[in-house]
């Protein structure tokens, strides 16, 4: 049986394990990131829609001292979250739902979307639409996202399609009604960190399947979309 022919789940679900955040986001981006989104009052609230294991809702809500809501459509990554919250005190301030979040109608003072724009579609611009009706005025969305950093070959292209360049999201984000607060990409050492962590993962299990499937994905990272695939962070308000 090669690779190719296997079930993939059981690797994908062993990469999850050694992660913190299922993005190239290192300790010290997560923690500048949750100070520049501030809170318009007290009784503001923070949003997280594909929230996964919400890492960085519970601390974004842990430092602000704010309510919020997280909304994943795996009900694996919701019980985890549920279980973190309660492990640290915060079951009675952040609530985590299992449901699709492109049903989610009620907005907040701070929205997150991760990793997740694909929610509503291929590309940024139909996530970054939904994203500000869900976003109050004068609110903030904290929105990380895909970009290129050079120019693709055919193989990166064809595994990841058409993204935009961090230049080419800021305009999507601008023609969607949001002004710019901020705009960065991770590192290298962020990305790097966050590959060998979700190889580590499927190594642990040890099977030669997950051998080969840990080999073939770095393999395709350092010989192909390291340095070309980038991953965006912009804090965006409503204009
Ligand atoms: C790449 S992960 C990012 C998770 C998290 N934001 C992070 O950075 O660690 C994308 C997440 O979107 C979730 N997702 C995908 N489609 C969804 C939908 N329709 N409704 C809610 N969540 C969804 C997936 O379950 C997954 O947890």
């Amino acid at each position: 049986m090669t690779v190719a022919d296997e079930d993939l789940r059981p690797y994908f679900q062993a990469a999850r394990t050694g992660l913190t955040f299922n993005s190239p986001l290192g300790e010290q981006r997560v923690a500048a990131l949750i100070d520049r989104v501030q809170p318009l009052s007290a009784s503001s609230r923070a949003l997280d829609l594909g929230c996964g294991t919400g890492e960085l809702l519970l601390r974004l809500c842990a430092q602000h001292g704010l309510g919020g809501d997280g909304v994943d459509n795996q009900a694996t990554d919701v019980t985890t979250a549920r279980r973190t919250a309660a492990d640290r005190g915060l079951a009675g301030q952040v609530t985590f739902h299992t449901a699709d979040a492109t049903v989610w109608d009620r907005p907040a003072d701070i929205v997150v979307n991760i990793g997740a724009s694909h929610i509503w579609g291929e590309g940024p611009a139909p996530a970054l639409a939904a994203l500000h009706r869900l976003t109050n005025p004068f609110g903030t969305l904290l929105f990380g996202e895909g970009v290129y950093e050079t120019k693709p070959d055919a193989a990166v292209r064809e595994g990841f399609g058409d993204l935009p360049d961090l230049a080419g999201l800021v305009r999507i984000a601008t023609d969607a009604g949001f002004r710019v607060l901020h705009a960065a990409t991770s590192t290298q050492g962020e990305w790097d960190d966050f590959e060998s962590d979700w190889r580590a993962g499927i190594e642990r299990l040890a099977t030669p399947g997950a051998r080969a499937f840990a080999d073939r994905r770095r393999e395709e990272y350092l010989d192909g979309y390291r340095g070309v695939v980038g991953f965006a962070w912009l804090v965006l308000t409503p204009a």
